[in-house]
């Protein structure tokens, strides 16, 4: 496990306080310890190398230019997400010099009414924390949790 992934701290805080299915943005060595803790993983990812590693359930789509950001295709993805049952939302990917805010911008596309937790890796950086803020305002009855380790802090919406 490198800083590419999620850290050990926060596995083991999903591990004591979450369970279900996880639908996860971005994929990496992380993966292979969160399938030991979910009934399922669903792992959003756009790069080959990374793709179909851990688990039988990689929704597989490509990186796609918006205007003024870059995301996951997001025809192809609310496609793949057709059906599909999550109890918590991880996001850390697409990879950081992509940037994450289309999660914000396309938020319409996640089943978050009832409530589950979305956890926002990599908060030392300023488009997280914009994000983590952004979900703050949207959802203010919300609580927050913060998981530090040394070099990298997660934050979650409960
Ligand atoms: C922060 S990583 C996701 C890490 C994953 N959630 C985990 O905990 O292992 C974001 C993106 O970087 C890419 N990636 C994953 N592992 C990587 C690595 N070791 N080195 C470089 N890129 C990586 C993948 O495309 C992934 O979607």
């Amino acid at each position: 496990m490198d800083g590419f992934n999620i850290s050990i701290e926060l596995i083991q805080w999903m591990k004591d306080n979450l369970d279900g299915n996880l639908l996860e943005l971005g994929s990496g060595e992380g993966t292979k310890e969160l399938v030991k803790c979910f009934d399922n993983v669903y792992s959003v990812e756009d790069q080959e190398a990374y793709q179909n590693l851990y688990h039988s359930n990689y929704l597989n789509v490509p990186i796609k230019k918006y205007v003024g950001y870059h995301w996951y295709n997001r025809e192809i993805l609310k496609e793949k997400l057709k059906g599909i049952e999550y109890n918590a939302i991880l996001v850390d990917g697409p990879t950081g010099s992509v940037q994450r805010q289309g999660f914000i911008k396309n938020i319409d596309l996640f089943n978050i009414k009832h409530t589950i937790p979305i956890i926002i890796d990599d908060m030392h950086r300023v488009h997280e924390q914009k994000m983590f803020n952004a979900l703050c305002e949207m959802f203010p009855y919300r609580r927050v949790k913060h998981i530090k380790c040394k070099d990298k802090q997660a934050s979650i919406l409960l």
